[in-house]
């Protein structure tokens, strides 16, 4: 059966775990060719030995760095031959309140979020626009991009800041037929946040309670709704931050800060 990706090329930041693992795996499957950059390589290699060495190649990125973005980005020409559409998705965490956060733990998660987005929306379109064929590009926001959470300042400020980002980049790139979306998930149920969850079913519970539909989310849940967004089907849609959070944006989530503490 044809997949909904067949023939495109696809660049995934922050594809060695969680929802963008997950993203690799589907697109993947559903025939892009996936280029997996991490920081941490060795996730990114695994992802790309899951998914086989015909479809898919790993790469080391830090995608506060410029040079190491370019890279990532041209390795899906040198390797596929084209490049179609990326997600932005990597992952930082730094809790504290405004009295607590240091300046360098703020610019440590401003840095991961916002300029990274930023540097691979810049370097992915620089491509997309030589190519000359369009694209869709998606970067990972949060429900904390537009609900509030306390002792989450800078993460929340970054998130709202991609939002942006994404907003202007589809102004400016609409007229070369690149897309850009953000999409907003809620909590997701990742590698990362199993510590959060595991022993503490009050946790899961507190967030079931403020969610709608009355479950948390799943990786499957964003790869599908990326998915979407880089394909065809798709493509009258720009600039929108799409929310993917059972509802929970409708109601308030707990601030059960603890649970997340490293
Ligand atoms: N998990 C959730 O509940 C949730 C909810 C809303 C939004 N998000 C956002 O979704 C995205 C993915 O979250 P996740 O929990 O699936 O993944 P995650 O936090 O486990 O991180 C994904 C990958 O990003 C890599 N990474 C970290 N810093 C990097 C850098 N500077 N350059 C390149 N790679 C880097 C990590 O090595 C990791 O493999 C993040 O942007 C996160 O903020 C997560």
């Amino acid at each position: 059966m044809p997949g909904v990706l067949d023939g495109k090329v696809a660049v995934i930041a922050g594809g060695g775990f969680g929802m963008m693992r997950r993203t690799a795996l589907l697109y993947a499957q559903e025939g892009a060719r996936v280029v997996v950059g991490d920081i941490d390589v060795s996730r990114a290699e695994a992802v790309a030995a899951e998914i086989g060495p015909a479809l898919a190649e790993a790469i080391h990125v830090d995608v506060r760095d410029e040079e190491g973005v370019r890279s990532m980005v041209d390795r899906a020409f040198t390797r596929f031959g084209r490049f179609d559409t990326a997600v932005n998705g990597v992952g930082s965490r730094g809790l504290g309140s405004i009295q607590d956060c240091s300046v360098s733990r703020w610019q440590r998660v401003i840095d991961s979020h916002l300029t990274g987005a930023f540097i691979c929306v810049k370097y992915e379109s620089a491509r997309l626009i030589k190519q000359a064929e369009g694209g869709s590009i998606i970067n990972i926001s949060s429900l904390n991009g537009v609900q509030a959470g306390e002792g989450n300042a800078a993460y929340c400020a970054a998130k709202a800041g991609i939002i942006m980002l994404s907003k202007v980049a589809a102004l400016e790139l609409g007229p070369h037929g690149i897309r850009v979306n953000s999409i907003a998930p809620g909590i997701i149920r990742t590698e990362n946040l199993a510590p959060v969850f595991s022993g503490r079913p009050e946790v899961e519970e507190a967030f079931i309670a403020s969610t709608p539909l009355g479950r948390v989310g799943e990786t499957i849940d964003v790869a599908q709704l990326a998915l979407f967004l880089a394909s065809d089907g798709s493509s009258w849609i720009t600039g929108q931050t799409h929310h993917i959070d059972g509802g929970a944006t409708l109601k308030k989530y707990p601030s059960n800060l603890e649970a997340f503490a490293p």
